[in-house]
């Protein structure tokens, strides 16, 4: 007998593991790990992967009106039923972490959305007055908003870092018309998405969607406005001229910038209190979005 687990392995990120299931599909189990400062944890944060599966959910569902996503189930079902491995079913780990989705010709960008600046675009500001080449006014603060969310795409790299581009950049590779259509589809998801975080006491400053071709259709893939691909800030303690604390992660940076720790692996030990608190703040940034509660969700026991 097979099991989902046998499928074979098309990529391991630093969170997630992408597995093969045909030529047009792929399964995409998150597990709870966690990185911070680049560097992946020791401990696994209980459910995260689960809440980071349920929040695209949301987020795929909530845009389907804008863009078709690459979505097809998270139901563990319904995902064996597509499997060939309905007998067996799917793990029981993977329950609530899997999406089986459409595979999709990735655009060779990467879709970032600003709507606050900070980190690598707050760096450019400050040495050279622009975003992503493009002149901003003067006199913002770090974590200021922006006058108007901006496209900032940025290159997507096997190895290394992102580079961020301009749009013309982006226009080479991809071509006018995919840039123009990222562009917008990006931009609107991030406004309605961000106008709707906002409206329950959550910033998304930034975030990155990736889409893809599926049949000659542009589609949103990857993950979706999830604290792993985007900076959520606690609305009430936002300041501009300071960097605000993460909503999800900053228990466990708190805790290492307490330390000692060169920010090289291997990582420090977490200890079991900034586990559970930064569990806590995960559930919490779903609940509050979603307005739904996380003990419904696949999996949670
Ligand atoms: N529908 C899809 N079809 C094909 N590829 C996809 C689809 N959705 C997402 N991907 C790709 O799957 C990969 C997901 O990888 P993942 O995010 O887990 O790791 P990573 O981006 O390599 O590293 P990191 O851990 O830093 O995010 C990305 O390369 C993404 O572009
Ligand atoms: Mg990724």
């Amino acid at each position: 007998m097979t099991s989902a687990m046998d499928l074979p392995l098309v990529h391991s990120g630093k969170v997630r593991d992408i597995y093969g299931v045909s030529e047009d599909l792929l399964l995409m189990v998150t597990s709870d790990r966690i990185s911070a400062f680049d560097v992946v944890m020791g401990e696994p944060i209980p459910d995260k992967g689960r809440v980071l599966t349920a929040m695209s959910a949301f987020w795929f569902d909530h845009f389907s009106d804008v863009v078709q996503g690459h979505l097809l189930a998270t139901n563990p079902e319904e995902v064996a039923s597509r499997l060939a491995t309905h007998d067996t079913g799917l793990p029981t780990s993977w329950v609530g972490r899997t999406m089986l989705c459409r595979r999709a010709e990735m655009l060779p960008i990467e879709c970032i959305v600003r709507g606050y600046i900070t980190g690598s675009a707050w760096k450019e500001y400050t040495a050279s007055g622009t975003m992503h080449g493009g002149r901003l006014p003067e006199g913002l603060l770090e974590a200021s908003q922006l006058p108007e969310p901006v496209f900032t795409p940025s290159t997507k790299a096997d190895e290394g870092h992102d580079v961020n581009i301009s749009f013309e950049q982006a226009v080479d590779l991809v071509g006018r018309n995919l840039a123009e259509q990222s562009r917008e589809v990006a931009l609107e998801c991030y406004l309605r998405g961000a106008r709707w975080a906002a409206e329950r006491g959550i910033i998304i400053a930034d975030t990155k969607f990736e889409m893809g071709l599926i049949d000659g259709e542009l589609v949103l893939a990857d993950e979706v406005l999830t604290p792993d691909s985007s900076r959520f800030w606690p609305a009430d303690t936002w300041t501009p001229g300071t960097t605000p604390p993460s909503f999800d992660k900053q228990p466990v940076r708190d805790y290492l910038d307490r330390l000692d720790w060169d920010k090289k692996p291997p990582p420090p030990l977490l200890p079991d209190e900034v586990i559970s608190a930064t569990s806590s703040r995960y559930v919490e940034a779903y609940e509050r979005i979603t307005g739904l509660s996380f003990s419904d969700w696949l999996g949670v026991r």
